[in-house]
């Protein structure tokens, strides 16, 4: 049986060819990479929760026509999408400040902040991910003015979508980090959600109790990672019905 062609491989998930042109399959690992590749912990069936919770915030955003590259879930591990350019820029969207926006301007998490704010991180883990303007973007030629307009509205849209189907449950979304990749549809080039949307991209703060159950937790608590991921699906109702690690409400990272 012939091998198939792995194309890359990050920390979180391996993306191999599609069967068809224009088609990868992305993987899901277990393995934990909370801050880049500085710590490596393998949390057993976190890439069977990614997987599933992805599949769902990404089917709805294609209900709702926001684009996505999701096309189906094959297994437990694998979806099917659409082949991307990725662009190389971590867009991040904040609601509350938590995380490096409270280090940097000193406000204390949890504040609510006056909007939403869209802010863009160059994907280079030996830098760590730097913090970058548009200006950045465009003298460097990562992207265009029209996709950084794009890219904005892209974003927004998620979060207002994210941020209702979070509260819906009990969760506020205080922020999230969405990826953004070009496809071509005949002349036309548009710009869809790519990557992942899971709670290793989310700061998911539990409404009901002061608890986190987002990646954040694992940095306080890495033995509490399946429970608050498990607790996110039990609440959307997205539980693999294999996937039995929490047995209390718990935090959502
Ligand atoms: P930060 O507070 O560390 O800048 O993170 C903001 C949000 O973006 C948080 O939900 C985590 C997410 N994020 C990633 O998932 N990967 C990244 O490389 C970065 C910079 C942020």
């Amino acid at each position: 049986m012939a091998r198939r062609k792995k194309i890359f491989e990050g920390k979180a998930k391996i993306l191999y060819e599609g069967p068809e042109p224009g088609t990868f399959v992305q993987y899901f690992k277990d393995d934990a990479t909370p801050v880049n590749a500085l710590k490596k912990d393998v949390v057993e069936g976190k890439g069977v929760l990614n997987n599933r919770l992805s599949e769902f915030f990404m089917t709805g955003l294609n209900a709702i026509g926001v684009p996505t590259h999701f096309i189906r879930r094959i297994n437990m591990r694998e979806q099917l999408i659409r082949a991307a350019e990725i662009i190389p820029i971590e867009v991040v969207v904040r609601n509350y400040a938590a995380g490096s926006i409270s280090t940097r301007l000193g406000i204390p998490e949890g504040t609510a902040l006056p909007r939403p704010i869209v802010e863009f991180y160059f994907k280079d883990d030996k830098l760590d991910d730097p913090l970058v303007s548009e200006e950045h973007i465009i003298a460097f030629g990562w992207a265009g003015q029209q996709d950084l307009d794009d890219m904005v509205a892209l974003a927004l849209r998620v979060n207002d979508f994210m941020s209702g189907v979070m509260l819906g449950v009990g969760i506020r979304l205080a922020d999230f980090k969405i990826e953004v990749g070009r496809v071509w549809e005949g002349d036309f080039q548009r710009l869809i959600v790519a990557d992942e949307i899971s709670p290793d991209s989310c700061r998911l703060w539990d409404l009901r109790v002061d608890e986190h159950l987002e990646r954040d937790q694992i940095r306080r608590d890495p033995a509490a990672m399946p429970d608050a991921y498990t607790e996110v699906a039990r609440r959307l109702g997205v539980l693999p019905s294999n996937v039995t690690h929490a047995t209390k409400p718990t935090l959502i990272n």
